[in-house]
């Protein structure tokens, strides 16, 4: 599939991001397999790696390149006229589901000079050619990521509750998007690693959120690590494991593939960090 142009209709992409406030739970596996399921449907998909220091996402698919979200950064200051951002995106190709990918930074150094005006007009507007954005985020409340969970259509909020810290940092974090004033349909609780043994049933996390998971993802280490070693989503590289057929019930979910439940459609942004940048006017 080429990379569409920027003369493209514009509109406006669903734009779902996968965050969490704990690190090493599985976000960048759950971005890159929404990515690569929602591509399989045939939809236009990028997948934005805004980990900025620590970015997995050309990593875990084997993938390098120069070109990153400090280089669309940099050219969108430097050449605004000449922009296109097709020229900072990766393709990931395998037997016909293609998606784009915008790296990560490449130094760490360049995670400081992140101009969040910037990133989020790339996000919304130069993206926005593609159906779905998926934003791999990492796991702090920064001032980035409440930028792009702002823009979000819908937020993935994942979870591994499988002890005391882990269950109070989710509920901490739970409560602190409704701090923000999401909408409860915007946030979409999905715990991963949900079946492996722990003394925290979901259920019990259910009744101290208030609020059901919308997705339970199984634990599946050798499918997880099939994928990473072979560089290849998990439709591929592990066709028939539980996770890949779990990933496929997530991706229905958000597709509305059967035509029932809670899509990811288009809503308003609002929340804290919006409420920030009309206080201080910028
Ligand atoms: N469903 C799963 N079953 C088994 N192992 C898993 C599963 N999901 C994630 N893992 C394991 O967790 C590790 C961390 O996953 P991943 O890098 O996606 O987390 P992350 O939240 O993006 O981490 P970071 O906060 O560092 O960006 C993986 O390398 C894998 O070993
Ligand atoms: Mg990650």
């Amino acid at each position: 599939m080429a990379v569409a142009t920027q003369n493209s209709i514009e509109r406006g992409s669903v734009i779902i991001s996968v965050f969490s406030t704990t690190p090493g739970i599985g976000k960048t596996i759950i971005a890159i397999n929404l990515a690569a399921g929602l591509a399989h449907e045939g939809y236009k998909v990028c997948l934005a790696d805004l980990d900025l220091q620590f970015g997995d996402v050309l990593n875990y698919l084997k993938l390098s390149s120069v070109n990153t979200v400090a280089g669309a950064q940099r050219a969108m200051l430097d050449h605004p006229d000449k922009f296109r951002i097709g020229d900072f995106l990766m393709e990931y190709n395998h037997s016909g589901v293609s998606f784009f990918i915008l790296p990560a930074p490449l130094y760490v150094y360049d995670a400081y000079q992140t101009d969040i005006q910037i990133v989020s007009d790339i996000i919304t507007h130069r993206l926005n050619y593609f159906d779905y954005v998926v934003l791999d985020l990492n796991s702090m409340f920064s001032a980035l990521n409440l930028a792009m969970l702002d823009v979000s259509t819908v937020i993935n909020y994942v979870g591994v509750i499988d002890f005391l810290p882990a269950l109070k940092n989710y509920k901490i974090g739970y409560d602190t998007l409704i701090r923000f004033e999401y909408e409860e349909s915007k946030i979409r609780l999905v715990e991963n690693r949900a079946d492996s043994q722990k003394l925290i049933e979901g259920s019990d996390v259910e009744r101290l959120l208030g609020e059901p998971f919308y997705h339970r993802l199984p634990n599946d280490y050798p499918s997880v690590n099939k994928s990473i070693n072979t560089g290849q989503p998990l439709m591929f590289a592990a066709p028939d494991s539980k996770l890949t057929k779990s990933f496929d019930a997530l991706v229905g979910l958000y597709t509305n593939r059967q035509g029932t439940g809670k899509p990811a459609t288009l809503t308003d942004g609002g929340g804290f960090f919006g409420g920030i940048k009309k206080f201080f006017g910028f």
